[in-house]
């Protein structure tokens, strides 16, 4: 069971969305990723038919930087002045249609090659022969030089969230609001904002992101989210959660996060992968977010969310960045990556300081001193480890005590103790300055993702893989409120 869940979470990250649901299947709607079907009668639409099946299965080998046998697929116009061997789309005409030939062909020869995997299906095959016959037109009105990722990006829409949850959605990121009242639990292609009292369901609030993999509350109590759509799209984007509800689903409030201005107040961002980590300098006027593309952003935003302007674009790191933090002078920036490592940057100078290489496995999350002396990062080896952020990153501590991967890592300024959450379902108090545990949080039955601190540092909120969701009191350790943040959900035993 571990290591389908460990793939788990990363596919819950990565381009492997498809295999998640189908063998876990955490939310009830059907997969985007399916191609419409282009009603019979009607004629088939490039846009909204053909390019999704040229995406799944042929753009990795058939993009601007890949073009095996010459062919970019990458805009209608260059699908259909050909490759090497000239033209591959006779139009009116899929049998003396080469490209078409390749899908359905019983030789040696076939796309995609018969040694990188199967034959599309059938249904699909087909749609690209009718609009072969239909004589392989671009849509009305669109431009054929137009990059087809981008188009389908802008065509696609977010399904609206089911009044009730028949499989239980991830908690990957959850934020106490400002006043510590309620909580904001990122659900599927939602934002549900909680009670932390009495753990009732107050809002819903739409998003085009199908997950929130970071989300932190600004200074004037704007809610930054960063998530996505694994391996489609990703973004940040700046939220007034309290803004009016439109409407109601179930009965509680229902907002646009999609398309109403006044609940989704910015984009700074979209890009073609997840972004899975945010943060905001101490003075609120600088967010960092770092993702799947490897890329560290910064954005100044002292001029308003709509004239954010992008600082600096970052790219130190290896692989998926997952973690980041300013110092609270706001000169440095910390950040972890999936390429096993953590690092300084130096934002006045643009260049990076250190680098932290002793997980030797993925770093999931990291923090930093009060002071900005001492770095912290967790990660899959298990451990917490508290670094210099000066000279050669010396490493002051290793501590164990989680007894699987760590996932993320937070740390409380004003108090100087962090809190820890981990594969091992358990949460972790931390004194920061000797290192020592001073409380296990315990109760949650699954992978423990995400976390938050109460502003004021008395209360500790974790949410889990099975939508799980407890909220305990920092100074006791007792548990407050739980419940599980998936609207609607009944877990199979209560059924009964
Ligand atoms: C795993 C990589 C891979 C995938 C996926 C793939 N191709 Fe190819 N494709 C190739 C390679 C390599 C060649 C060059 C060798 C050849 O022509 O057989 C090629 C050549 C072609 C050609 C001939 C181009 C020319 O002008 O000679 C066409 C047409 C083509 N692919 C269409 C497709 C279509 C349509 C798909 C998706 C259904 C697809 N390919 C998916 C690797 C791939």
């Amino acid at each position: 069971m571990r290591s389908t869940r460990l793939c788990c979470w990363l596919c819950a990250l990565a381009s492997l969305l498809a295999i998640c649901w189908l063998t876990h299947g955490p939310i009830s709607t059907v997969s985007a990723a399916d191609p419409a079907k282009p009603a019979a009668g009607k004629p088939v639409s490039f846009l909204n038919d053909v390019a999704p099946i040229f995406k799944e299965h042929c753009f990795a080998c058939h993009d601007a930087k890949k073009r095996n046998g010459k062919y970019e697929m990458t805009t209608y116009e260059k699908i259909m002045a050909g490759g090497a061997g000239g033209e591959q789309i006779v139009a009116h005409n899929a049998d003396e249609s080469e490209l078409y030939d390749l899908l359905v062909t019983q030789e040696e020869r076939r796309m995609p090659p018969r040694d990188k995997g199967d034959a599309i299906p059938k249904e699909k095959a087909e749609i690209v022969k009718r609009w072969i016959q239909e004589g392989a037109k671009l849509d009305a009105g669109a431009d054929p030089k137009a990059d087809l990722v981008k188009e389908l990006r802008i065509r696609w829409q977010p399904p609206t969230p089911p009044v009730a949850y028949k499989y239980p959605s991830i908690v990957n990121a959850l934020a106490f609001a400002p006043d510590g009242k309620s909580l904001v639990v990122g659900g599927h292609h939602e934002l549900t904002v909680w009670s932390a009292g009495d753990g009732k369901l107050l809002r819903r609030i739409h998003t085009r992101a199908e997950r929130a993999y970071a989300m932190a509350f600004l200074p004037d109590g704007k809610l930054a989210v960063a998530g996505g759509r694994p391996g489609q799209e990703g973004d940040v984007r700046i939220y007034d959660i309290n803004a009016a509800a439109k409407g109601e689903i179930g009965g509680v409030p229902f907002l646009d996060g999609v398309n109403d201005p006044k609940v989704s107040v910015a984009k700074l961002i979209e890009v073609d992968d997840s972004i899975l980590c945010l943060a905001i300098s101490p003075d609120g006027k600088k967010l960092a977010a770092g993702g799947c593309d490897r890329n560290i952003r910064v954005w100044d935003l002292s001029a308003g969310y709509s004239a954010a302007k992008l600082e600096q674009a970052i790219e130190n790191h290896a692989d998926w960045v997952l973690g980041v933090i300013f110092t609270q002078d706001g000169k440095q920036l910390l950040s972890s990556s999936r390429d096993k490592t953590a690092k300084v940057w130096d934002l006045t100078a643009k260049e990076s300081v250190l680098t932290f290489p002793q997980h030797q496995n993925t770093v999931f999350d990291v923090a930093v001193s009060t002071d900005g002396k001492t770095g912290y990062s967790v990660g899959a080896d298990k451990q917490m480890r508290a670094w210099v952020t000066s000279g050669d990153g010396k490493q002051v501590r290793a501590t164990g005590g989680h007894g699987d991967e760590v996932y993320k890592l937070q740390y409380f300024a004003k108090g100087e103790w962090m809190v820890t959450c981990s594969a091992d379902k358990t949460v972790r108090l931390w004194d920061a300055k000797k290192g020592n545990q001073l409380k296990e949080l315990t109760g949650m039955t699954d992978f423990v993702y995400g976390l938050t601190i109460s502003s004021d540092g008395t209360l500790v909120a974790a949410g889990a893989y099975d939508g799980e969701v407890k909220i305990w009191s920092v100074p006791d350790g007792k548990l407050v409120k739980a419940f599980n943040a998936s609207p609607g959900f009944v877990p199979a035993a209560a059924k009964k």
